[in-house]
């Protein structure tokens, strides 16, 4: 059984329960993503080969900082960048390194900027000079499942609509979901209940209800689905090797539907790719 709580009385930590924002509070969360959407703008100009993820994650910061806002994964659970970085067959939480990029790597640039105490949580794949069709089409494919599983989310939906309509879409483009990590609450905390798998059964999981803010970010491989994480403790890898791909935007139930609170202001919620 699910639990509904007002998030204006809830305590400020995970309890399972499920909280139900209000308008101000969708106007904090709207002020804080649109904030993380403008740096993520801003980043596609910067993403070129020969950048470092390093460099991409000190103009994060910066930015942060310029506007007001703290990058909600530093020291978060012992990680100690502004944002994530994952390139190629990185599945997710890629940390930001010295390494150059490469001409016809991809990679996906995940950035939570805290405005107000509000969490601003999305991310973006970038593509870094000329770029494969395939990985052209796997960023394709990514985000048209973020699209089709948001297009699934309205009040009496659940959250397994959501699972299946991204499941069936990416299965029949032949690609794959990975199930180790999902979309999840998000708000005045930076993850929260629901779990929003990025798979599933329709019917399934937790009925979604009107005030609800959560993520959706599907990470989508060429390949198998399994997944590894390294030594580091956070780089998790696709195990064949094989190209991944990843989208998250944080959207809230509304009344007859949702609002994307992280779309971009310039249009770029898909970088274009191959184009430079
Ligand atoms: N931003 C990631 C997400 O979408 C979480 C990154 S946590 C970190 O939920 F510690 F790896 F940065
Ligand atoms: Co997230
Ligand atoms: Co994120």
């Amino acid at each position: 059984m699910v639990t509904y709580v007002d998030a204006a009385v809830a305590p400020l930590r995970n309890t399972g329960d499920i909280r139900l924002y209000n308008a101000d509070d969708f106007e904090g969360m709207r002020r804080a993503c649109q904030l993380t959407a403008r740096c993520l703008d801003e980043l596609v100009e910067r993403v070129r080969p020969g950048v470092s993820t390093d460099e991409i994650d000190r103009f994060v910061f910066e930015f942060g900082m310029d506007h007001g806002a703290l990058p909600a994964t530093l020291y978060y659970r012992g990680y100690t960048k502004s944002s994530c970085t994952s390139i190629n067959h990185v599945v997710c939480h890629g940390i930001p390194n010295d390494k150059p990029l490469k001409d016809g790597d991809i990679v996906n640039i995940d950035v939570t900027l805290i405005l107000d105490g509000w969490h601003g949580d999305s991310s973006r794949m970038y593509g870094v000079g000329d770029v494969k069709r395939a990985a052209e089409r796997l960023i394709d494919v990514t985000y048209e499942s973020l699209l089709r599983g948001i297009a699934a989310i309205r009040p009496g939906a659940t959250t397994g609509d959501i699972g299946e309509a991204i499941q069936k879409y990416v299965e029949s483009e032949r690609c794959s979901v990975v199930r180790d990590f999902c979309g999840h609450g998000v708000g005045r905390l930076f993850h929260d209940a629901p779990n929003i798998l990025h798979y599933g059964r329709r019917g399934e999981g937790v009925v979604l209800k009107p005030g609800m803010i959560f993520t959706v970010e599907p990470m989508v491989n060429l390949g198998r689905p399994q997944v590894k994480v390294l030594a580091d403790g956070w780089t998790a890898v696709t195990r064949d090797r094989s190209l991944s791909a990843q989208f998250e935007h944080a959207v809230g139930v509304t009344d007859n539907g949702c609002e994307i609170f992280t779309l971009s202001p310039a249009g770029l919620d898909k970088p274009p790719v191959g184009l430079r």
